[in-house]
């Protein structure tokens, strides 16, 4: 079978998926094994970096030289309502509430609520402001600290963030957003905008503030061609490059290849999802690496590094990692057959989201307390 070529932009991410290769076409920095090893000095151990699922950054030495000096960042992370959250989206956010917590640092999450109404064919204004709603639980349910947590929605911070927009976009040429983006003379002007408005939370509290805040962008690779934009410009305007850290995509349940996305509903597990979905589309759709008789797996065993059931453990539910050892050994060896492995997968995911759930629809009244509000 041939691969598909890989594709990694903002809006379109497909193939199989080469990280190297990402890395070397972005230009962005392995996390090393020393730069690690500092950063959990201040934060303590985190699965998601030693198992390398964050993975890249860009400046975080220079984040940690200020932070030392006492020079302390903010976080700056988003979501661009559209649909139901994913697993995926989930992921990012747990990493992204642990250095909230590690560093005791204000997060400013932005919802860009014209991003894919821009950007989406087939999506309409009012679906996306159904979906911010929605989406804004999601992050709530997590558990960010509500006192130091900002949520800005494009459309309702409009009064602060479009004019700090045009100043990024004075400095950005057409010419550059379609080589970044892949735009052309027939995208619609709203996209050739957009990236300034996501440039603009990386230093619209130094704004606020009125003196210069370092900033730290956890965010899923695809986004970092925004971000290398914005490193561009804002020392132009007054500002830090905003750092970043970065990690890779959640598989979607057919296979490493692409990531999971809201686009293709069976293959993604949303929050909503009811216990017997999960274990629907686990059972059905979550690639296997197991052999195709159970006589010839208990021979020669399955491959956990293709197993869809056992990346998930990997790389967000079993943060053991003497329990994640010994499932990879068992299920190798042919003692753990492929029904069994995916039934500890399911089991998992449907505590996680029996949980989160109950805490998703405790949110509703508290969506107020994280609207940013000017003093
Ligand atoms: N563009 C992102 C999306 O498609 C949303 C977003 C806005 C974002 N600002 C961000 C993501 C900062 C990561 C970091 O959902």
């Amino acid at each position: 079978m041939k691969e598909e070529e890989s594709n990694v932009t903002p809006w379109e991410v497909s193939g199989k998926l080469d990280y190297d290769k990402v890395i070397k076409e972005f230009g962005v920095e392995k996390i090393s094994e020393e730069l690690q090893k500092r950063l959990e000095k201040i934060t303590g151990k985190n699965f998601m970096l030693d198992r390398k699922i964050f993975f890249a950054h860009r400046d975080l030495k220079w984040l940690l030289d200020e932070y030392d000096k006492g020079n302390k960042f903010f976080i700056y992370t988003g979501r661009s309502p559209s649909g139901s959250i994913h697993l995926g989206h989930l992921m990012t956010w747990q990493f992204t509430k642990f250095l909230q917590d590690a560093f005791d640092a204000e997060l400013w999450f932005q919802f860009p609520d014209e991003e894919k109404f821009l950007f989406k064919k087939d999506l309409n204004y009012e679906d996306t402001q159904k979906y911010l709603e929605e989406n804004m639980l999601d992050v709530i349910a997590l558990g960010f600290n509500p006192k130091k947590t900002h949520f800005i929605i494009d459309t309702k911070h409009a009064d602060l963030l479009y004019p700090e927009a045009c100043k990024v976009a004075k400095k950005i040429t057409f010419s550059m957003v379609k080589s970044s983006f892949g735009l052309n003379d027939s995208s619609n002007i709203g996209q050739i905008f957009y990236t300034s408005m996501q440039a603009v939370p990386a230093f619209l509290p130094s704004v606020i503030k009125k003196k210069n805040i370092p900033c730290l962008i956890p965010h899923a690779v695809d986004q970092d061609p925004h971000f290398r934009l914005t490193r561009d410009i804002l020392p132009k305007l007054g500002h830090y490059k905003p750092a970043s850290i970065q990690c890779s995509f959640l598989p979607p349940l057919t296979g490493n290849s692409g990531k999971m996305s809201s686009s293709k509903e069976d293959y993604a597990i949303y929050t909503i999802d009811s216990p017997k979905e999960v274990e629907r589309k686990i059972k059905k759709y979550a690639f296997s690496g197991g052999k195709d008789t159970l006589e010839e797996h208990r021979r020669h065993g399955g491959n956990p590094d293709i197993d869809i059931s056992f990346q998930y453990l990997k790389y967000m539910f079993e943060p053991d990692d003497k329990k994640l050892r010994e499932i990879y050994e068992s299920y190798k060896s042919g003692a753990m057959t492929s029904g069994e492995l995916k039934q500890i997968t399911i089991n998992k995911i449907n505590e996680f989201l029996k949980e989160h759930q109950k805490k998703r629809i405790a949110s509703k009244s508290r969506i107020k307390d994280f609207i940013y509000k000017k003093d």
